[in-house]
């Protein structure tokens, strides 16, 4: 029966025969791959173009084939953005001789284009294009965790060194107090030490924010926790000249949170959505929406502004430790935020635009 069997199975020495692959097969095969493909000729004349290519160009294959480089950018169907790309690709791999070439497009993902010629191309120039987005956002993720990781280090040797000192004043001036109580002056020890605690408990609100504690979860309903920010942050509002909504979804949402952490992103938010609306000027009729959603298994929550809106720069670095575009602020609140969201398995995402106004979303999942 064994030996029977073993007939069956090629022997290594054997190895398995060769598979032939008519040219239709190969050429079906890069029509249809899920990266984009383009062959010029040593002339420059496009003689293959796969299916994903013309996707990309938004343009239909029949209008392209044939086409020189010099065409293509001529051709009255083309954007002018995608034109723009196209001569920057071949500045950048034909002119400076580099093989790749990364660029984002109109809408947002990251591409990947890759040039290969010489002798193993027989004088053609084959260009490659990738969608490397999700590459991309999971390089951005660890970088920003990275950043993360390291405030945390900073923040915790700060207080090492603060602390420990302030511990040796408040004590001293324990022991002096009686001396000090004699000379009839026991109000100065007193506001020494209630100073004293007074940077301890800055010292220790700061590391509580900027390394926020594995979450202490309960499951609680997302409209109670709306209600009570908007309780929270109508006065201040009024006061700046905003209104606060809340368009609550009609079915109860729940989720597992640490009530304290995702309190304090919504109201870092909200607060962030104030001071936008007063930087457009006092004229203006602020209006900050804060609405509940759902999304595959996910509560959505929206906080909308009518404020002033973020710049590409802004946008960018938003989630930046550190950075502010605020006299006063320590731009320490979006990043913790971020590391909130993420530990409770979530997700924030921003739209924006200048002049208009901002739109956060919390992604949390729903229990
Ligand atoms: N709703 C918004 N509209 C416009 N810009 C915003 C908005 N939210 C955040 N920003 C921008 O992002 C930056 C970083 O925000 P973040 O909350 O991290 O820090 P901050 O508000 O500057 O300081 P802090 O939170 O310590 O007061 C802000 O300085 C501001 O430029
Ligand atoms: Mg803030």
């Amino acid at each position: 029966m064994i030996s029977e069997f073993q007939d069956t199975v090629p022997r290594p020495t054997d190895g398995f025969p060769p598979v032939h692959l008519d040219n239709n097969k190969y050429e079906n095969v890069l029509e249809h791959l899920d990266s984009g493909i383009m062959l010029f000729d040593s002339n420059g004349v496009l003689t293959f173009i796969n299916v994903q290519m013309a996707k990309l160009l938004e343009l239909p294959r029949s209008l392209l084939s044939g086409c020189t480089l010099m065409q293509m950018l001529h051709h009255p169907q083309m954007s002018r953005f995608k034109k723009k790309k196209i001569l920057r690709i071949y500045r950048e791999t034909i002119f400076h001789r580099k093989r790749y070439h990364e660029l984002i497009d109109e809408y947002g993902r990251h591409w990947l284009v890759t040039v290969t010629y010489g002798d193993q191309m027989d004088g053609d120039f084959l260009f490659s294009v990738k969608d490397v987005s999700d590459y991309k956002q999971i390089e951005q993720t660890a970088y920003q965790n990275d950043k993360l990781a390291m405030l945390g280090r900073i923040s915790a040797s700060i207080a090492h060194e603060i602390r420990n000192p302030l511990t040796a004043i408040r004590g001293f001036i324990q022991l002096l107090r009686p001396h000090l109580l004699q000379l009839g002056k026991d109000e100065y020890a007193r506001i020494i030490l209630t100073e004293i605690d007074r940077a301890n408990d800055i010292i220790y609100e700061f590391l509580n924010s900027s390394k926020p504690s594995a979450p202490q979860k309960t499951i609680m309903s997302v409209n109670s926790l709306l209600k009570e920010v908007v309780l929270l942050t109508e006065s201040e509002g009024l006061m700046k000249g905003c209104e606060i909504t809340l368009d609550e979804a009609e079915v109860p949402l729940n989720v597992s949170i640490d009530v304290k952490q995702i309190k304090q992103v919504i109201l870092n938010m909200v607060k962030n959505a104030m001071d936008a609306i007063e930087d457009v000027g006092e004229e203006h009729t602020g209006l900050i929406r804060i609405s509940t959603g759902t999304e595959n298994k996910y509560v959505q929550i929206s906080i909308a502004d009518n404020g002033q809106g973020m710049d590409h720069n802004t946008l960018v670095r938003l989630f930046d430790p550190f950075f502010t575009t605020k006299e006063s602020g320590t731009g320490l609140g979006l990043s913790v935020s971020y590391r909130i969201i993420k530990n409770h398995g979530g997700n924030i995402s921003v739209d924006s635009k200048k002049g208009e106004g901002t739109r956060f979303i919390i992604m949390l999942p729903l229990v």
